[in-house]
């Protein structure tokens, strides 16, 4: 855990083993059943579907997934031990699990290179990634470590004319393409850089993502990213839920 800890320090972003593959297994085979392929054929996904239909194929598999019983706890057990150590007792969860499905040669769905501190996300809350196909090349998601992202975020203004595209030609060089396999998760900070290209390797990639914040650490200054809205109460320590439990009879009575 240590080596982990200090590999997110010093890239923002670490890899895990994931632990709880059970807990993954019910995710899988949901996608699976939802999208009425078989689990081993996941990532030729492309060669059986109608590229236009995709988006009624995402939709629904969303769906389904965000209604299995339990998701929070299941999706968060994959790296308990991971976030627990950086959120702390008292932690946040986004209200959905999001799917990306990446189909080869589909420049339909392509994130531009962002932070999703820019997007008006919480610098304090992380993103647990997870992948259900083996992610590699241009299929995977590109990150750009710690440092560089922020001499690029210290760098935005001069960009506001130029624009993300000619930031991303910049630092092209410093993009990492994330490889992880179906038994490994992904935890990185709304602080990096990140985003996908055109998916030319013959594969689909399908992953989810969700965030965790612990519940007292600043909001995002978008009211539309905060508890309440964008966030659900996760869980919370004994401590908590005796401060939340208390009523003063004075200061009520003020
Ligand atoms: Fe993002």
């Amino acid at each position: 855990m240590e080596n982990e800890l200090s590999q997110f320090k010093r890239q923002g972003y670490c890899i895990l083993e994931n632990q709880n593959i059970n807990a993954h297994n019910i995710f899988l085979k949901k996608l699976s059943k939802s999208i009425d392929i078989d689990i081993d054929e996941l990532p030729n996904l492309h060669k059986s579907i109608d590229y236009s239909n995709i988006n009624n194929l995402r939709l629904n598999a969303f769906s389904d997934i965000n209604s299995l019983d339990l998701k929070n706890d299941l999706y968060f057990s994959q790296a308990q031990l991971f976030l627990d150590k950086l959120l702390g007792p008292d932690i946040s969860i986004q209200n959905k699990l999001n799917l990306s499905i990446q189909l080869p040669n589909d420049d339909s769905s392509l994130l531009q290179l962002h932070t999703d501190t820019i997007s008006g996300q919480s610098a304090f809350e992380i993103v647990l990634w997870i992948p259900f196909t083996k992610c590699f090349g241009s299929n995977s998601m590109f990150i750009i470590p710690i440092q560089k992202s922020l001499e690029m975020m210290e760098k935005i203004d001069e960009y506001s004319d130029l624009g993300m595209k000619k930031l991303e030609e910049d630092y092209k060089e410093f993009m990492h393409f994330i490889e992880i396999s179906p038994n490994q998760v992904l935890v990185f900070s709304p602080t990096l850089f990140h985003g996908n290209i055109v998916n030319t390797t013959s594969q689909t990639r399908i992953s989810l993502n969700c965030r965790f914040k612990n519940i007292f650490a600043p909001e995002s200054p978008n009211p539309e990213r905060r508890l309440g809205t964008f966030y659900q109460v996760f869980k919370t320590s004994v401590l908590t839920e005796i401060a939340l439990s208390y009523k003063d009879p004075y200061i009520s009575s003020l």
